[in-house]
């Protein structure tokens, strides 16, 4: 049996084939284009979403046997709006995971409705990339748009729709809409009384490894494969992450550099922080996590190689970095603004620290450490929580130097268990794809059987004491821009 699963990206859509055995077959990565019509915003058209995943199965099919396909599964980009008018129609590009335009309905959420409410309705407070306030910024601003809507969905749930005709959704990727009852796997009638929506038009509701339903007929033709191809619901591509790298049931941790980074804590227990600092959502494996999430991780790798210093080869400009944990340089990452835990999108990226021997590798060293600064705040908030965590797994394109990994196992004082397949969201839809055709009894035994430790970065005390010093210098500087980021405005 062979199992496809869809990482729906924020660059591009990765797609994997794996057997029973969780040997991976085959990977293919279709791009498309991402645009930023204004400063901070961020849309796709979920119509390339669709033709790129369609190309990318027939690529990631060819020279297999077709008739093998048993299931179909997603680990999506998060928090984007879909909607679709009376006739199936995209009304308007996909407003992205990172993007800020919705600063005043974030604010009218946290303080007119107020955080506790938000918190005691589903277990979060709004984010500017939340689908809520998306939800109410167009309607403040595209009336003629938000009276069309007869359907709204997630990014990944735009490809099962598209696929098997179900307007479905999962817990893991519905938590991060500010519409789900999180605790109690329900959507919130507060909340969508709030949005000024219909419970009609939120999809419905499955656990990630469960079938919604199977590919329509016409598809099944189109790319060859069976009718009775299950189509499973899949995760948010944190959840979808964790599953693939086997960080499911209680106190696992992973991080994922992806475009974004995240810290994600499995638990088997449903939890909300004191301030909300970190994401109270649903997990693929039927229980909850905890994640805090920078919004610009690998994308400020991306941004200062390709971007800035135009060069595509990170291989040489990373094993360039020798000097760990002694660099004058530091760089805030936060080129869309940061969500966890500052949740300001007028936050900016800055370097601090250069003098006239600062060297190109001091700079990219310094945008390594940064995002690996970012993400320890939010651990910070994990510790402060009691949660003691010794090890994470890792994953993700930002992950893929040893530079990387010795920076984060360092400035996290973390063991960072390094595992077979780094490909984290495609392996674990692909994983539920199986779970769902009924191949494992669980989304847990499926992990742990599947999931393999090849290799673990261990922290060096000296190393961990040097970053310990530089983090306490880190965490100043935030605080002491934030109000001048405010006089700049989101442009
Ligand atoms: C998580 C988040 C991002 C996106 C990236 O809350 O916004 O990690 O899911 O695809």
């Amino acid at each position: 049996m062979l199992f496809i699963g869809i990482d729906l990206g924020t660059s591009a859509v990765k797609l994997l084939l794996m057997d029973e055995n969780g040997k991976i077959h085959n990977i293919v990565s279709k791009e498309y284009p991402l645009s930023f019509p204004e400063p901070g915003w961020a849309e796709q058209n979920p119509e390339d979403w669709y033709g790129q995943s369609i190309a990318g199965i027939n690529e990631l099919l060819a020279g297999f046997d077709k008739s093998e396909v048993a299931g179909i599964s997603f680990g999506g980009q998060m928090h984007g709006l879909v909607v679709l008018d009376e006739n199936d129609q995209v009304i308007r590009p996909a407003i992205l995971w990172n993007d800020g335009r919705s600063v005043k309905e974030t604010d009218y959420l946290n303080n007119k409705i107020g955080k506790e409410k938000l918190s005691q309705y589903t277990a979060n407070i709004a984010f500017a990339g939340f689908t809520a306030p998306k939800i109410l910024w167009m309607k403040e601003n595209e009336p003629e748009n938000f009276a069309r809507v007869k359907k709204i969905m997630l990014p990944k749930d735009y490809l099962a729709y598209r696929l098997s005709g179900v307007h479905c959704t999962d817990y893991s990727d519905a938590s991060g809409m500010l519409l789900l009852d999180v605790k109690n796997r329900c959507w919130s009638k507060e909340m969508i009384e709030i949005c000024g929506i219909s419970e009609e038009m939120l999809p419905k509701l499955f656990e990630s490894y469960e079938a919604v339903g199977q590919v329509k007929p016409e598809i099944a033709k189109q790319l060859g494969i069976k009718e009775e191809v299950k189509v499973v619901a899949g995760a948010g591509d944190n959840a979808a992450a964790a599953v693939g790298t086997g960080t499911v049931g209680d106190g696992r941790c992973n991080i994922s550099l992806g475009t974004s980074g995240t810290i994600f804590i499995a638990s088997k227990d449903f939890c909300v922080d004191k301030y909300n600092a970190l994401h109270s959502f649903g997990h693929a494996d039927g229980n909850y996590h905890l994640m805090g999430c920078m919004l610009s991780a690998a994308a400020c790798n991306k941004w200062w190689l390709e971007g800035i210093l135009d060069t595509k080869d990170y291989v040489k400009e990373q094993t360039a970095i020798t000097n760990f944990g002694n660099n004058q340089v530091f760089y805030l990452p936060y080129l869309m603004g940061e969500r966890s835990p500052h949740n300001d999108p007028f936050a900016r990226a800055m370097f601090i620290g250069m003098s006239m021997d600062t060297s190109r590798t001091d700079m990219t060293q310094a945008v390594m450490e940064g995002i690996a600064f970012g993400l320890r705040d939010s651990l910070e908030v994990a510790r402060s929580l009691g949660i003691g965590i010794q090890r994470t797994k890792i994953c993700g394109g930002g992950a893929k130097s040893a530079a990387a990994k010795k920076i984060v196992a360092n400035v996290m004082d973390l063991s960072v268990d390094v595992i077979e397949s780094e490909e984290g969201p495609g392996y674990g839809a692909a994983i539920l794809a199986a779970v769902g055709c009924g191949v494992f009894a669980s989304v847990e035994e499926a992990a742990d059987k599947l999931v393999k430790v090849t290799a673990t970065v261990e922290p060096e005390k000296e190393l961990v004491a040097k970053y310990e010093e530089r983090y306490q210098k880190f965490r100043q500087i935030y605080p002491l821009v934030k109000d001048f980021y405010h006089t700049l405005g989101t442009n």
